[in-house]
C-alpha cells in the first residue's frame, strides 16, 4: 500500500498540525503552512488545523515561552492566510477528547515499536537528560490529534510518515480489537509539485528550530535579519575547475534560491559556477532581495493578527469549539465500544 497521496476525494477529512516549540522558519511555512492554505482556498473537505502545544511539552519549556510561541504560531497561521472561516483552527490542548483518546490508544502502543521510533531515537541522543514518557509515546498523541476527528489525509513532510505508519497501526489494532471499523487509514497528503526540502543556511541539513538561530529564516524577521542572514550562509570557496559538482553548500544555497528566484535567474548562477564565474556575493544579494519582497508582505500579514490579542482569542475559541464538537462524536463511540459506558447494558442476558 502507497502511504503517500497527492490527490482529495469527496470524503476526505484533512488534519495536520505543527509544534508550537520557538518561532516557525520558513522551512514550516513551505513544508506545512503553505499547503494548509492552499487546502484551505482550494478544497471544501473539512479540514482541522491545529497548534500541537502539547507535544512541545516534550522538552519541558517554560510556561511563558511556550505561552508566547502558541500564540505567535496562531497568529502565523492567520497571517501566511488560512482561512478560519474554511478551516478549523484550534490550539491542541483546548480538545480533551484528544488527550483521552490517547490514553486509550496507549493500550495498543508497544513499548518495543515505540523504543524504535526514528524520532524517539534522535531525541534519546539530543536530550539524554530527558527521556520522559512522553517522548516515548509522541507517536501516540499525534495518532489521538488524527483519529479523534476520523483524518483520512494529512498534510505533512516526509519526515513524519514513520509516525503515520504508527498512527494507522494503532488504529488498526483498536478496529481489529473491538472488531469495528471506527477508524480508517489516514496516508500523509502531498502537492505533486511542492516536495520542497528547505536547507539550513548552516549548508548542512534541514533548516531547524533547534540548530543555532542564524541558520534559519524566522517568518517574522526583519529585513535586515533576513539579508544578514543569507549574506552569512556557509557556501564553499568556489568552484576551481569548469563543470565541477556542486559541494553540499551550494546544493542547499540554491535550493533556498529555488524558493524565492525565478527560475531563469537560477539557471543563470548555475550556468556561472558551471564555468567558474559565479560570484557568491552576488548570489546572496540576489537571493535576499527575493527572499525579502516574498516575506516581506508575509511578515507584515502576521504582525497585525499579533497585535490584535482579542481577535486571536475569538478565533481560538471558535476553533476549539468546533474540533470539540467533532472529537466528541468520535470519542463517544469510542467510549461505548470499549464497555465505558452503560449505553448497551441489557441486565437479562447477563445472568
Ligand atoms: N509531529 C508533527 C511535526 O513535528 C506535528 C504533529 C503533531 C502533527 N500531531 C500531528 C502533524 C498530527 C500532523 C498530524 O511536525
Amino acid at each position: 500500500m502507497t502511504s503517500f497521496s497527492n490527490t482529495i476525494e469527496k470524503n476526505d477529512i484533512i488534519v495536520s498540525g505543527v509544534q508550537s516549540t520557538g518561532i516557525l522558519h520558513i522551512g514550516n511555512y513551505y513544508g506545512a503552512v503553505k499547503n494548509y492554505v492552499n487546502l484551505a482556498n482550494e478544497i471544501d473537505n473539512p479540514m482541522y488545523f491545529f497548534i500541537a502545544d502539547l507535544h512541545s511539552l516534550t522538552s519541558h519549556p517554560n510556561p511563558l515561552d511556550l505561552m508566547h510561541s502558541r500564540y505567535l504560531t496562531l497568529a502565523i497561521y492567520l497571517g501566511c492566510g488560512i482561512d478560519p472561516e474554511r478551516a478549523t483552527i484550534y490550539y491542541q490542548s483546548d480538545v480533551y477528547y484528544t488527550h483521552e483518546l490517547y490514553l486509550y490508544l496507549n493500550m495498543f502502543a508497544y513499548m518495543g515499536e515505540l523504543e524504535r521510533t526514528a524520532t524517539f531515537k534522535e531525541k534519546i541522543q539530543k536530550q539524554a537528560d530527558n527521556v520522559n514518557a512522553g517522548l516515548l509515546t509522541y507517536p501516540v498523541l499525534m495518532a489521538a490529534d488524527i483519529l479523534i476527528h476520523k483524518g483520512t489525509k494529512v498534510p505533512v513532510g516526509k519526515d513524519q510518515s514513520q509516525h503515520l505508519e504508527m498512527c494507522r497501526t494503532f488504529g488498526n489494532r483498536f478496529n481489529h480489537y473491538y472488531k469495528k471499523e471506527v477508524f480508517k487509514e489516514p496516508l500523509a497528503f502531498t502537492f505533486t509539485d511542492n516536495l520542497i526540502n528547505i536547507p539550513s543556511l548552516s549548508g548542512k541539513g534541514k533548516m531547524s528550530k533547534s540548530d543555532d538561530k542564524s541558520t534559519a529564516i524566522y517568518l517574522i524577521d526583519s529585513d535586515s535579519e533576513i539579508e544578514n542572514k543569507i549574506k552569512r550562509a556557509v557556501t564553499d570557496a568556489g568552484p576551481k575547475e569548469r563543470n565541477s559538482p556542486l559541494s553540499e553548500e551550494m546544493i542547499s544555497l540554491f535550493d533556498i534560491m529555488r524558493v524565492f528566484s525565478a527560475e531563469e535567474i537560477v539557471n543563470e548562477y548555475l550556468k556561472a559556477y558551471a564555468d567558474c564565474s559565479i560570484r557568491y556575493g552576488d548570489m546572496k544579494k540576489q537571493i535576499a532581495r527575493d527572499a525579502v519582497s516574498t516575506l516581506a508582505p508575509l511578515r507584515e500579514n502576521i504582525m497585525k493578527y499579533i497585535s490584535n490579542k482579542k481577535l486571536l482569542q475569538d478565533i481560538a475559541y471558535a476553533g476549539a469549539e468546533k474540533a470539540n464538537r467533532s472529537a466528541r462524536i468520535t470519542l463517544e463511540e469510542v467510549r461505548d465500544i470499549m464497555g465505558l459506558t452503560a449505553k448497551n447494558i441489557n441486565l437479562q442476558s447477563s445472568n
